[in-house]
C-alpha cells in the first residue's frame, strides 16, 4: 500500500518482437488497472540475459518496449516505468532470496524446463534462478497486484511460497501478491498450432501477430491462421483454433464468446477469420501511431527513463534495507 493506493508491479522481457499475446494477456490489462493502483511497470532486461543476446539488439528492444508501454496507453508520469538494470536492489534482494528457494522447487518450473530444451547449449545459472529474480522484482515494491498471462502463474506461485516462507522466520516483510489474469486473452495460441501458446521466440512469423506488423500483415496472417474441418463456428475446445480465433475477436471487441459464436452462425471460417483481422488491425493501428510520434521525441523518453529509475529505486531500497537487516547484514556506519 502506497498512500490509499494498492501497489501493482508487472514487467516483460525486451527480447524480441512483442506478440498480440502479450499485450491481450498483460499489456492490456496494464493499461485498465493503472489509474486503481500505483504502478510499476519493468522493462526486465536483466532477465533477457538469460538467453544469449546481442547488445546493440537487446538495448534497441529494451527502449522500443518502454515506448510500447507508453503508446499501449500508460501514462508514465502517473505509472513508473523503468529498465530493471537501472535499479541494482533487484540484483542484491535476488542474491538473498536464492538463500530462500529450494533446488527442488526451481526444478519444477515449467518455463526452465522448456527453456533449456530449447537452448540446450546454454543452460546457465541464470536460467535456472530467473523465478528468484521475478520474486524479487515484485516483492521489492511490496506489490499487491500482478497482472499476468497464464503462462507465468507457476512462477508467481513461488513468489508468493518464498515470500510466506521468509515472513514465517522474520514477521511481515514482504506483502504477498496476488494475480491478476484477465477474463479473455491470458493464453493466445500460435494460428499455426492452436496447442502451443503464442510467442515471441517462435521461428514461423506466420505464428505470432507482432504488435508492430502493418495491417496487410496482420490480415493476411489471420487468413493463413490453421483452423480444422469442422466447419462450424463454436467456442469449444476440440476446435482450438477457432476458439483461439474467436479469444482473439473477444479480447479486441469487448464482446463475450457467446454473442461471438451467435454473430457468427452459420458463416464459414473465411468471414471469421476477416473479422478478426479487422478487429485486431483497429486496436493494433492507433497504438502504432502513437509509436511513431514518441520514436520522434528522444528527449521526452530519456527525461521518463532518468526520472523513473530514481522513483523506482526510491521504493526498491526501503523494501532491500529492511530485508538486509533482518537478515542480519551489518548496519550502514554514517
Ligand atoms: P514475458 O516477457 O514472456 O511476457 C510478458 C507478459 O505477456 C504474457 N504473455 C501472454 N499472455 C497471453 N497469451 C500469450 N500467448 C502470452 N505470451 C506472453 C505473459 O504472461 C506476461 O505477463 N517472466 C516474465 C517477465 C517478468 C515479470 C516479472 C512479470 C519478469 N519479472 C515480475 C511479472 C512480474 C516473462 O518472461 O514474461
Amino acid at each position: 500500500m502506497i498512500g490509499d493506493k494498492k501497489v501493482l508491479f508487472s514487467g516483460m522481457q525486451a527480447t524480441g518482437n512483442l506478440t498480440l499475446g502479450n499485450y491481450l494477456g498483460a499489456l492490456r490489462n496494464w493499461v485498465t488497472l493503472c489509474d486503481e493502483y500505483e504502478c510499476y511497470y519493468s522493462v526486465v532486461d536483466m532477465h533477457s540475459i538469460t538467453v544469449r543476446q546481442d547488445p546493440a539488439v537487446l538495448r534497441k528492444n529494451a527502449r522500443r518496449l518502454l515506448m510500447l508501454y507508453i503508446a499501449a496507453g500508460i501514462d508514465p508520469d502517473k505509472s513508473i516505468l523503468y529498465y530493471q538494470s537501472h535499479v541494482s536492489a533487484h540484483a542484491e534482494l535476488a542474491w538473498i532470496l536464492n538463500c530462500f528457494t529450494y533446488m527442488g522447487e526451481l526444478n519444477r518450473m515449467t518455463q526452465f524446463k522448456d527453456k533449456s530444451a530449447k537452448h540446450a547449449d546454454n543452460i546457465n545459472a541464470g536460467l535456472f534462478t530467473y523465478p528468484v529474480l521475478m520474486a524479487s522484482d515484485i516483492l521489492l515494491y511490496q506489490a499487491d497486484v500482478v497482472p499476468v498471462g497464464i503462462d507465468q502463474m507457476q512462477h508467481l506461485e513461488l513468489t508468493r511460497d518464498v515470500a510466506q516462507r521468509f515472513n514465517a522466520i522474520y514477521g511481515d516483510v514482504f506483502t504477498i501478491p496476488e494475480a491478476y489474469i484477465g477474463k479473455v486473452g491470458a493464453k493466445i495460441m500460435s494460428l499455426q498450432d492452436p496447442s502451443k501458446k503464442m510467442s515471441k521466440s517462435d521461428e514461423n512469423p506466420n505464428a505470432s501477430i507482432y504488435l508492430l506488423d502493418d495491417a496487410d500483415t496482420i490480415r493476411r496472417k489471420f487468413k493463413r491462421a490453421v483452423t480444422d474441418s469442422e466447419g462450424v463456428i463454436l467456442y469449444r475446445d476440440e476446435q482450438p483454433g477457432i476458439k483461439n480465433l474467436l479469444d482473439i475477436y473477444c479480447a479486441c471487441t469487448g464482446k463475450t464468446p457467446d454473442e461471438a459464436v451467435r454473430e457468427f452462425d452459420g458463416c464459414g471460417y473465411g468471414v471469421l477469420k476477416e473479422a478478426v483481422g479487422d478487429a485486431v488491425v483497429n486496436v493494433l493501428v492507433p497504438l502504432q501511431e502513437r509509436m511513431k510520434e514518441l520514436e520522434k521525441d528522444k528527449a521526452y523518453i530519456d527525461r521518463i527513463i532518468r526520472q523513473n529509475a530514481e522513483r523506482a529505486s526510491y521504493t526498491a531500497m526501503k523494501t532491500l534495507r529492511k530485508v538486509q537487516k533482518k537478515v542480519g547484514f551489518p548496519e550502514r556506519v554514517r
